[in-house]
């Protein structure tokens, strides 16, 4: 082997994530072995817990148990050492380490300085043969103080075990803080001694299909949480959402809102009207006895107060938050929300808390030492810092973990959005909008993981990783060193540890071609090749492929109906989920021949809630009417209903047509007899893509189409040959 392979070769060894600010590298490496010892120098703090949280993770990796004497004798070689450093210019995160022939020196000024080397370190060892680490010279720190990883655990609940899994993902990535998201409309989900129905009640709800879900954690097992973040230099910011998203403890305590209620746990996803009572005194000694046992559970210097959409109805019609209002001159309900707010951090100061708000908090006047997280964009970061207040960014487009990470005809439902593993890695937290004085109220990033299309945990993880290594990589490195390629050479090797540690984690499905596919005679199936480290293989006989499947290398050709099952296996071992495309052989459709048509479709209104297509025949029709696109038709006087939409496509020109339908509520697309489009359930918020070959000619067609939510939106568009997406112009549709 010559020098320069050699050296390509060790330097493909190195795979840190988030990148080290300084590293560099030299020929050779270091064995760990059983009697590679761990020691400490004088004055280190939790030398024990650092000593076994590192033995423990080398074994995980390699099997190897090395001593974990914690000792502060020193001896030559051999060794995993860790000397503090005294020098005042250190930041408290910062590390070096040196890896040579007398084996790894960890300097730092404090233990979360230790614990970062020691993930680098971590980072080190290779998963297979024998575990060497490369010489190395690292010098880091990060780039932020606030490197945020967000949870709701409302939507859906999730044990301890997994937080603590949560907790650990964290840790690998030097992700510094947990944002605990535990009370929604949907769920309650700490324990408060003094108002116990906040759990009794207020922790479950009655699910659409009768059943009871929900979950809460204990004093205990929050203590129990915090402890384990703690022990891996994470900050735990337990969030108690006011005064809006809290249909939960009025569910459980009624008389804290503006009007009686009853209330029940919210069983849908959405903003409620129903909020905590501004004009009561009783809600803020509600509030205030909560957050007493909050900040007894959680050290944190700060406490999330939510903030977020709360609706302001209930305040504008209860007299009691009206006369608030005038005694306090407030000229608005946005300013009776400052109020709310100020009122909350003005008590948490008492107990010498900071609070933080979404950014919300901004209207009306915000808090005087409020911190701000702006998830609507970046703009209410921008006011905020511009304001001289401290702000997180979590902007939408790029920090929300429950958007799509992949095109959304191929991945699992989420809640909407698109925001990939790339998009992640492309933000920049600090916008230039600010000028380096504004710049420095900017403390970092955080990721929100909204549940409400994760029932599991292992969705969780799937939509985390490795998102969360982009994330890390933009609030720990420095801006110059970030560079895409780069990172995605060094994240196989992460596959791998993902893998290793048994985390759920995305990668790419293999694109190309449509999921429903309607043909004559036979059909040709293209796929995209994304990578030389990416294979895709498949199956034709239903089955999901494995190691053995037949390797895609050019276009399928098909000459009957079968089901291809597609999946990205990466060199890593790592393989996407598996993509099932539906091709159906039919005879040719043949065109109607009708004399006289007009221009529009025929649609018939029936009203209620349909959680299926297939629920929506034989009921009671509402109105008729004619429409001239496909899509809901303007004023109707119903909340709830489902149109059925009925005519004709012309088709001027023989081609493939490509049918597009992305929809949140059922729906259904068909031409004569094929149903073309089938987007069935409750909050499907799918795209559905099929594609047809069409002659000359006009067919029948019927679309169903169900608003179950207020947000219903649903549209067909098509296009013909190439993937430009249009409504179906109403040229093309007649009656
Ligand atoms: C939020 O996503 N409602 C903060
Ligand atoms: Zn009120």
């Amino acid at each position: 082997m010559n020098s320069t392979n050699s050296k390509a070769q060790a330097n493909s060894s190195i795979s840190i994530i988030p990148k080290p600010a300084r590293l560099i590298h030299s020929e050779g490496s270091f064995l760990l072995e059983k009697t590679t010892s761990i020691v400490f120098s004088e004055g280190i703090e939790n030398k024990e817990i650092l000593a076994s949280y590192l033995s423990d993770q080398i074994t995980e990796l390699t099997g190897l148990r090395i001593q974990k004497n914690s000792s502060d004798k020193v001896f030559a070689t051999n060794l995993i050492s860790f000397q503090l450093v005294q020098d005042v210019e250190w930041g408290e995160e910062e590390y070096s380490m040196i890896i040579d022939q007398n084996g790894v020196l960890i300097e730092a000024v404090s233990a979360s300085g230790f614990f970062y080397g020691i993930q680098s370190l971590l980072q080190l060892i290779p998963l297979e043969g024998a575990p060497e680490v490369p010489f190395v010279k690292i010098l880091d720190e990060p780039r932020y103080s606030y490197r945020g990883m967000h949870l709701d655990v409302c939507r859906h609940f999730f044990s301890v075990d997994f937080i603590k899994k949560y907790i650990d993902l964290m840790a690998m990535y030097k992700m510094n803080t947990f944002h605990w998201h535990l009370t929604e409309d949907q769920g309650w989900r700490i324990e408060i001694k003094k108002y116990p129905k906040l759990t009794e009640v207020g922790a479950w709800r009655t699910e659409k299909d009768g059943s009871r879900y929900g979950g809460f954690y204990t004093q205990e097992q929050i203590k129990e949480v915090v402890a384990y973040a703690t022990d891996r230099y994470i900050t735990v910011i337990p969030e108690i959402e006011l005064p809006g998203h809290s249909v939960a403890a009025l569910a459980a305590y009624p008389e804290l809102a503006c009007n009686e209620g009853p209330f029940e746990v919210e069983n849908e996803w959405g903003v409620f009207d129903d909020v905590y009572c501004a004009g009561k005194e009783s809600t803020f000694e509600f509030l205030q006895n909560v957050m007493l046992e909050v900040i007894e559970l959680f050290p944190s210097k700060y406490i999330h107060i939510g903030g977020d959409e709360c609706p302001k109805a209930s305040w504008e019609k209860c007299p009691l938050c009206q006369k608030r209002m005038k005694e306090e001159g407030l000229k608005n309900e946005h300013e009776l929300q400052s109020y709310f707010i100020q009122r909350m951090e003005k008590f948490l100061q008492t107990k010498d808390r900071r609070i933080i708000g979404w950014d919300e908090i901004l209207e009306g006047g915000l808090a005087p030492e409020a911190t701000v997280m702006s998830w609507r964009g970046i703009a209410g970061g921008i006011e905020a810092a511009k304001q001289h207040h401290d702000v997180i960014m979590t902007p939408g487009t790029h920090c929300y973990f429950d958007h799509y990470q992949d095109v959304n005809y191929i991945e699992p439902t989420a809640i909407g959005g698109f925001t990939s593993l790339q998009k992640v890695y492309e933000f920049e937290p600090t916008p230039v909008e600010l000028n380096d004085e504004e710049a420095k109220y900017i403390l970092g990033a955080q990721a929100n993981v909204w549940t409400e299309y994760m029932h599991t945990s292992d969705r969780v993880e799937y939509m985390v990783a490795p998102r969360i290594c982009a994330l890390a990589e933009v609030v720990w490195s420095r801006k110059q060193q970030r560079n895409w390629k780069d990172f995605q050479t060094r994240l196989n090797h992460h596959y791998s540890l993902l893998k290793q540690k048994n985390i759920h984690f995305f990668v790419k499905a293999p694109h190309g071609g449509v999921n429903k596919n309607f043909f004559f005679n036979k059909m040709v199936l293209p796929l995209e090749i994304d990578s030389e480290n990416t294979k895709i293989r498949y199956t034709l006989d239903g089955s999901d492929p494995d190691i053995y499947s037949s390797v895609y290398q050019q276009e399928i050709e098909l000459d009957k109906t079968s089901t291809v099952k597609v999946q990205s296996f990466h060199s890593s071992g790592a393989k996407s989920r598996v993509r099932s495309i539906e091709c159906i052989k039919i005879d040719p459709l043949v065109a109607d021949t009708v004399s006289k048509l007009n221009v529009g479709l025929k649609y018939k209104i029936v009203k209620g809630k349909f959680a299926s297509i297939y629920d929506v025949v034989e009921k009671e029709v509402l109105n008729c009417g004619v429409v001239d696109e496909l899509k809901f038709p303007e004023n109707i006087e119903a909340e709830f209903y489902a149109v059925e939409i009925t005519g004709y496509l012309k088709i001027d020109e023989n081609a493939t047509y490509t049918f597009f339908n992305y929809s949140i509520d059922p729906a259904l697309f068909s031409i004569g007899e094929h149903v073309v489009i089938e987007s069935d359930g409750l909050n499907s918020r799918l795209e559905r893509r099929a594609r047809i070959y069409l002659k000359q000619g006009v067919y029948p067609i019927r679309m169903l189409l169900v608003k179950n939510t207020p947000y219903a939106n649903q549209k067909l568009t098509w296009c013909s040959q190439a993937f430009d997406q249009i409504e179906i112009p109403t040229t093309h549709l007649c009656y």
